[in-house]
């Protein structure tokens, strides 16, 4: 049997440049490592007098967020400035959405201010294909988190968090711990580090917060936690997402907790020189106790303030934009 012509990747132009970023799942390595690497070379400028590059001067981001977000709508509306682009970010609650416009019709409306880009969080899974896929030429789609799908940029934030503390990604033994079956974070990390060739991922989590069947994602499940992160190099908590869960699913937080919750004792079966990471909000006595949260081995902070060097980088990308070497600052991996 012969293989049927390969489908159109939505995200990649003809060249195999990125024009939308909308999930991790297909994107190849290399492009991967590209914008890892581009990351890097826009650290730097958070460190500036003047926080700014010319690269997307003229350009015009739109943050469409139709669902709550701390991080993720500050940090793409200061990589959209800081790479000296116009930003508005429409309150969706005061938006004419309330009145009944469609989703398509408010598009329509601010492609007519002539924007580039629109950076988009959606409690509907699929919610930025279906903008990409009705978008006009020239406009960029940025999905910020869509249902329980996908939250690409911050699986690039935490590659490139790993990358900076732990170098070579080939020989980690990474854990994912708590609410997987809800977790668009989950999915795009899983998706990252397999693309990147760990040695190993770990599904830590009580039966009740998995997939149906996920030993197919790839990865070995464990329903213990401290057989979960022993020896682990890296340790990404996960929010419980009450918000998307139907059902009792658990018999209270304090339970959760006492089987799943990271404390100093759990963590102590981890490699010395383990890192803590999770994606925020925390709920702090849920997933882990205050001690690791603060504790010196947390990278949490660090996940936040590199945040806004991916997302320019993924920004610049998608704008056609990117020269690194304009923006590379001395002694940056
Ligand atoms: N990590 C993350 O998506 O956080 P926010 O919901 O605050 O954006």
């Amino acid at each position: 049997m012969t293989a049927g012509p390969a489908r159109p990747n939505l995200q990649l132009d003809a060249k195999g440049q990125l024009r939308h970023c909308l999930t991790l799942e297909g994107l190849p390595r290399e492009l991967l490592i590209q914008i890892l690497d581009q990351s890097a070379g826009f650290l730097g400028v958070a460190r500036q007098a003047v926080k700014k590059v010319p690269l997307c001067r003229g350009k015009t981001v739109a943050n469409l967020f139709f669902e709550t977000s701390t991080r993720t709508r500050t940090t793409f509306e200061l990589a959209a400035k800081r790479l000296s682009a116009d930003v508005l970010t429409l309150n969706i609650a005061a938006s004419s959405t309330t009145k009944g416009e469609t989703l398509l019709d408010t598009l329509r409306n601010l492609e007519a201010m002539h924007v580039d880009m629109f950076v988009v969080r959606h409690a509907e899974s699929g919610a930025a294909h279906f903008i990409a896929q009705h978008a006009a030429p020239g406009v960029s789609v940025i999905n910020a988190g869509d249902g329980r799908h996908a939250h690409p940029t911050q699986g690039l934030l935490d590659m490139f968090t790993i990358r900076r503390h732990k170098g070579d990604f080939a020989p980690l033994r990474v854990a994912i711990v708590g609410d997987i079956l809800h977790s668009r974070v989950a999915r795009s990390q899983l998706a990252a580090l397999k693309t990147l060739g760990v040695a190993e991922v770990r599904l830590v989590a009580p039966r009740t917060l998995l997939p149906a069947d996920p030993e197919s994602l790839g990865a070995r499940v464990c329903h213990d936690l401290r057989e979960g992160v022993r020896d682990a190099d890296v340790i990404i908590m996960l929010r419980l997402q009450r918000e998307r869960m139907r059902g009792a699913l658990l018999p209270s937080e304090h339970e959760y907790f006492q089987l799943f919750g990271l404390t100093e004792e759990r963590l102590a079966t981890a490699k010395p020189d383990a890192i803590v990471m999770h994606p925020g909000p925390i709920n702090r006595g849920v997933e882990m106790d205050s001690q690791v949260a603060d504790g010196p081995r947390s990278v949490i902070l660090e996940q936040v303030s590199n945040g806004i060097a991916v997302r320019m980088a993924v920004m610049a990308l998608c704008l056609g934009s990117q020269h690194p070497e304009q923006v590379k600052v001395k002694g940056e991996r």
